[in-house]
């Protein structure tokens, strides 16, 4: 399965923070903000990773990166022109895809609960198995996001974007799993009245081939679409809470990529050195002298 993290767009609600940077290289917490979408393409197996940003941006996420060999992955780089829509994500580097299946993350969507993996896990085997999985998160604001209805047995009964009238108080969040007949069916999606590819509309096309599951983000799950100062602030305060309290250290690539077995004992070491003078790096120099 291959991974990609769509990491465009203007950022223009964190403006003035993100006039001169790309927001999702502004911090959370102790973390750049993109280690957070990475890491959770990494809790689900994957490797193969395509990264698209702005033009002006994408300098920066090299240096950041590199080829991800740091972080035991392959981190390919693709622009997007101009911020047309999230369904885009899967026509501008279809070579990339090939004829596999796709996790696709937003770049400031952050996930952290205790059985996010197995979530992961399972949504891949269905991707694998021809059907689309996305992720419902309980809201306040439900007409600022894309919703879903579904039944009492979690069936989804209708996607929509941004609705006037919600049908549920279920956002979409920005993690999707695709079967390998994905990039076919976005080059279906026809702009909307905004103007942008919709994946309401990627999503729908599932739906109504009766290929489309939800998994519930209930209790013990928290989302973050980073993308305000509140947003930025409240999800930093929760990884410095857990972080601290629990003296531990969560969404690292380091520690997932180690803990996979992905990462060799010496590139692990070599990091933990570069991040001597805090938390996240003595975190590493303690997980070398544990083992795995
Ligand atoms: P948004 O938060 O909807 O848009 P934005 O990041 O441009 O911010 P703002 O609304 O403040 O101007 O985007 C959600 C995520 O998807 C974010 O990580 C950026 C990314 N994105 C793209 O990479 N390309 C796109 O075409 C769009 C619409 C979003």
């Amino acid at each position: 399965m291959k991974g990609i993290i769509l990491a465009g767009g203007t950022g223009s609600r964190l403006f003035p923070i993100t006039e001169g940077v790309s927001k999702q290289l502004m911090p959370i917490y102790d973390k750049p903000m993109i280690f957070y979408p990475l890491s959770t393409l990494m809790s689900a197996g994957i490797r193969d990773i395509l990264l698209i940003s702005t033009e002006e941006d994408q300098a920066s996420f090299k240096r950041l990166l590199g080829d991800g060999s740091k972080f035991g992955v392959n981190i390919k780089y693709v622009i997007q022109p101009s911020p047309d829509g999230l369904a885009q994500a899967f026509l501008l580097d279809k070579e990339f895809i090939k004829d596999e299946s796709v996790a696709m993350i937003l770049g400031d969507n952050i996930f952290y609960g205790a059985n996010m993996t197995d979530k992961l896990l399972e949504a891949k085997t269905n991707a694998e198995n021809g059907k689309a999985t996305i992720f419902g998160y309980q809201v306040k604001d439900p007409e600022r996001f894309g919703i879903m209805e579904i039944n009492s047995e979690g069936k989804v009964l209708s996607v929509e974007e941004k609705p006037e009238h919600p049908k549920s108080d279920y956002a979409i969040t920005g993690l999707y799993f695709y079967p390998s007949d994905v990039v076919s069916h976005a080059e279906k999606v026809e702009p909307s009245a905004r103007g942008e590819l919709e994946i309401t509309t990627l999503n729908d096309f599932y739906l109504q081939e009766d290929r489309l599951q939800s998994e519930l983000l209930g209790d013990g799950y928290t989302w973050y679409d980073t993308g305000t100062f509140e947003s930025m602030n409240e999800a930093s305060n929760m990884i410095k809470s857990v972080e601290t309290q629990g003296n531990r250290l969560i969404c690292s690539p380091e520690v997932i990529a180690y803990n996979n077995g992905w990462l060799d004992k010496n590139i692990l070491q070599k990091r933990a050195e570069l991040l001597s003078k805090n938390t996240y790096g003595k975190y590493l120099e303690n997980i070398i002298k544990k083992g795995r």
